[in-house]
């Protein structure tokens, strides 16, 4: 049972050019506790024709909205800023139901995603061009930087609070209008940002938000995908649909920013710190029940350190509290559905078949409690051919390869298409160096698993996606660049 002490926070309607609207064909999506798998709420199961009229009341929002001073924008989002940690609890509480996140862990993300929009609100003040040196008499060059238009965001369900959060602090940062559609198993953490943005001040028309089942996403997205307005994509989410977003834009040649799917590497050198890649290991591998992108999806541990780091490593996992995310004590919540319990089972099975070991775990748990737990896992002897070497598990389980040098290690950590993260460990400078510009990711932890932050650019290379997000270039990535010549200034 979700209660809020603002229950009006609790939204179960599309928010249209500001106004709160049920679908057009008025149909219901069930919103349901991944710890029980029972519906606790429903919101509009929008189609095209909703996406339509989001798409005109955020282009018609846009001229208004570009032209306000950035001032004026930066004043807005600290408003919206203030209002998501004002109601922290009651967003913690939403996404901990909907999403199946341990209580302190949405804490956590409530400040994550709330620090996008402040950082964003402060750069929204400092965006600035070029006056260039002329090269011929008479002349003058200047470089501006203006924003894209409209912008529809797609977002994922393993941070629904976040990832939406540094995607519409930077569009409204820059001048842009946004539409959205927040991920179908996570809508309502959306829908109660959007209401908070809306009690800030925030326009009508610069904020919409569409939901939408499964079945009915892709109307959704490909009318947007369609509508020559809509001049930018941004998408979180796997690699299979980012490449259809890109393929299906293209005919707008639309702007696009892609972050997709990972398979980051965990590197343990024998002249690291182990307690240090023990701790970082446990923040970066089981955050969220090891249901984030950059989470660590294959550990290489050197043959020197390999059984003190496994001994060390599987005490600390086998302590881990699994129980419902809406309990204090959870630190691993359930699996967000069925779907993703199956995989997991599924790779954890297929390693073993092949020769994996399990230290701890390996097998589903608190049935009793609902049908989507599974047990932090610790599995040992992995090898390149196992399923979970190739494929993101998404799920609490850390499997280590032992290896014997560096080149070999580097090798195998890059020999797969995809370039999100990949963390190590080593006490050697030189080592250090060579081996973070070796790594073929867009983001390196160097004795360090917790690397996401505002302040950084977020994204990946190869078909992990390309664009960032947080930073100063995340706010580039919703801007285009006009040059003006002027002449006859002789
Ligand atoms: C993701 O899983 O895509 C986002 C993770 C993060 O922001 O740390």
């Amino acid at each position: 049972m979700l209660t809020l002490s603002e229950p009006t926070l609790l939204r179960s309607q599309n928010l249209i050019d500001g106004q709160w609207r049920d679908a057009g064909l008025r149909a219901r999506l069930a919103v349901t506790d991944p710890a029980t798998a029972e519906a606790f709420a429903n919101v509009a199961d929008s189609n095209a024709g909703d996406a339509r009229l989001a798409a005109d009341a955020a282009a018609a929002a846009f001229p208004a909205w570009s032209r306000r001073p950035a001032r004026e924008r930066a004043q807005l989002l600290k408003r919206w800023h203030a209002l998501i940690l004002d109601h922290q609890e009651d967003l913690a509480r939403i996404i901990s139901t909907e999403q199946g996140k341990p209580l302190k862990e949405a804490r956590g993300e409530v400040q994550y995603g709330a620090s996008y929009v402040e950082w964003f609100a402060e750069e929204a003040t400092r965006i600035c061009g070029d006056i260039v040196a002329e090269a011929v008499p008479g002349r003058k060059l200047l470089v501006l930087k203006e924003p894209v238009g409209v912008v529809a965001a797609i977002t994922p369900w393993n941070f629904p609070l976040a990832m939406i959060a540094r995607k519409i602090a930077p569009a409204l940062a820059a001048g842009c209008t946004v539409v959205a559609k927040p991920a179908e198993d996570t809508p309502l953490t959306a829908l109660a940002l959007a209401w908070l943005a809306q009690q800030a001040g925030v326009p009508a028309g610069v904020i919409n938000i569409v939901t939408a089942s499964r079945e009915h996403t892709p109307g959704v997205v490909d009318a947007w995908l369609a509508d020559s307005r809509v001049r930018k994509v941004t998408f979180t989410g796997s690699t299979p649909v980012g490449k259809h977003l890109a393929r299906e834009s293209a005919a707008t040649l639309k702007k696009l920013s892609l972050e997709l799917g990972g398979n980051a590497p965990f590197i343990v050198f024998d002249d690291a710190d182990l307690d240090a890649a023990v701790d970082g290991l446990m923040a970066s591998k089981f955050r969220n029940g090891g249901q984030t992108c950059v989470c660590p999806n294959r550990v290489y541990v050197h043959d020197a350190v390999h059984d003190a780091f496994v001994e060390r490593l599987a005490q600390r996992v086998a302590a881990l509290h699994v129980g419902p995310a809406t309990e204090d004590a959870a630190q691993i919540g359930p699996m967000i559905n069925a779907r993703a319990v199956d995989k997991i089972a599924r790779h954890v099975e297929d390693a073993v078949a092949r020769g994996a070991r399990v230290v701890t775990g390996g097998k589903r748990v608190r049935s009793a409690d609902g049908p989507h737990y599974y047990a932090p896992t610790v599995l040992i002897d992995a090898t390149p051919a196992m399923e979970l070497s190739c494929e993101e598990t998404f799920g609490p389980v850390a499997p280590i390869f032992r290896f014997r040098d560096e080149a070999e290690v580097i090798r195998d950590a890059n020999d797969t298409p995809f370039g999100l993260a990949a963390y190590f460990y080593s006490s050697d400078i030189r080592r250090i160096w060579r081996v973070a510009q070796a790594l073929e990711t867009g983001m390196v932890g160097i004795n360090e698993g917790a690397i996401a932050a505002e302040a950084a650019p977020f994204g990946g290379v190869k078909e992990s996606g390309y664009g960032r997000e947080g930073s100063r270039h995340g706010l580039d990535d919703y801007m285009h660049t006009k040059y003006l010549c002027q002449g006859q200034l002789g």
